[in-house]
């Protein structure tokens, strides 16, 4: 017996950072929208706890005990006094090391799967509590949709979207450390007053009434410059997303993956086909919003 769980990627349609906090993390008004690009983690009954991973950037992932998804199976199992010996699967699509919560996401399906498997019977709470110790963006993985998160970013409150968003995804060659943007984000704001983070209601607006050009208009990641600081190549292709029609462009989360906003779905592929073509990203993807959260297949 085997249980599989998909899990979507993610896109900051707002990412606002306050200051470093005496524990280094800094407190986020982190609007997230779920996209539809997805891994799928199958959990299967082992001797022991092992991870495999298929898929175009599978040699990038870790697949020892640091991989989230290990680490949400040995959480899951230390609450309920089993041992977590299971066989995790991560069937990978979304890009490694991104932006878009790809590992995150495998976090949060590990917890999904193992808790089926198991007949653990975890409750929303307690799956979440357990998502919120993994990492600060897992708990989002395990709703989807798409939701304000403060604090970290784990502290969830949903959101209702009103309409479809069509998004492409402009693949970078290699990853960006989310600790290193966040990092270089000190160094650029050092000797400043950083504002404390909010959300900005005519976001919450235009995702509630499914509006993009007001979607377009309210786009905002204050990760953005430190991104774009450490590859600079970025503006490249975020100018080339633009010059094909993107309504909006920006990077995703702490990047290097950027996002581009598109009318439609034939705007979007459009868009898409302009950025392979650009020479300026890996690959180009095209994905719809919102998508659900970690769901058993
Ligand atoms: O929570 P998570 O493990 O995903 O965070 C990875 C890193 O990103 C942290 O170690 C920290 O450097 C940075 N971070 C931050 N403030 C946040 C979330 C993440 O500084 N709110």
């Amino acid at each position: 017996m085997s249980v599989t769980v998909r899990v979507p990627a993610k896109v900051n349609v707002r990412l606002a950072v306050g200051a470093a906090r005496p524990d280094g993390f800094h407190d986020l008004a982190n609007v997230f929208l779920a996209v539809g690009l997805y891994d799928e983690v199958t959990a299967a009954p082992a001797d022991t706890l092992r991870v495999t991973c298929t898929g175009p950037d599978a040699a990038q992932v870790p697949l020892d005990a640091t991989n989230l998804a290990a680490r949400a199976a040995v959480a899951l199992a230390e609450r309920h006094g089993i041992s977590p010996d299971v066989h995790l699967h991560i069937a990978k699509d979304i890009p490694v090391a991104g932006g878009m919560a790809g590992g995150s996401a495998d976090g949060a399906a590990a917890l999904v799967a193992c808790d089926a498997l198991w007949s653990t019977g975890a409750s929303q709470d307690e799956l979440l509590a357990i998502c919120a110790e993994l990492g600060s963006d897992v708990p989002f993985s395990l709703i989807g949709g798409a939701a304000l998160g403060v604090g970290r970013g784990e502290q969830l409150t949903p959101i209702e979207v009103g309409g479809t968003f069509h998004w492409v995804f402009a693949v970078a060659d290699g990853g960006l450390s989310t600790p290193a943007v966040y990092a270089e984000f000190d160094r650029l704001t050092a000797g400043t007053q950083v504002p404390e983070p909010t959300a900005s209601p005519a976001l919450l607006a235009a995702l509630r009434k499914g509006d993009t050009t007001a979607l377009a208009d309210a786009l905002g990641n204050d990760l953005q410059a430190a991104a774009l600081s450490l590859r600079p190549s970025l503006a490249d292709t975020l100018a080339a997303g633009t010059a094909a029609g993107a309504l909006a462009a920006l990077v995703s989360g702490s990047g290097p993956t950027t996002a581009f906003l598109a009318a439609d779905a034939d705007a979007a592929r459009t868009i898409a086909d302009a950025l392979a073509a650009s020479g300026t990203c890996r690959s180009a993807r095209v994905a719809v919003s919102p998508a659900p959260g970690a769901t058993v297949c």
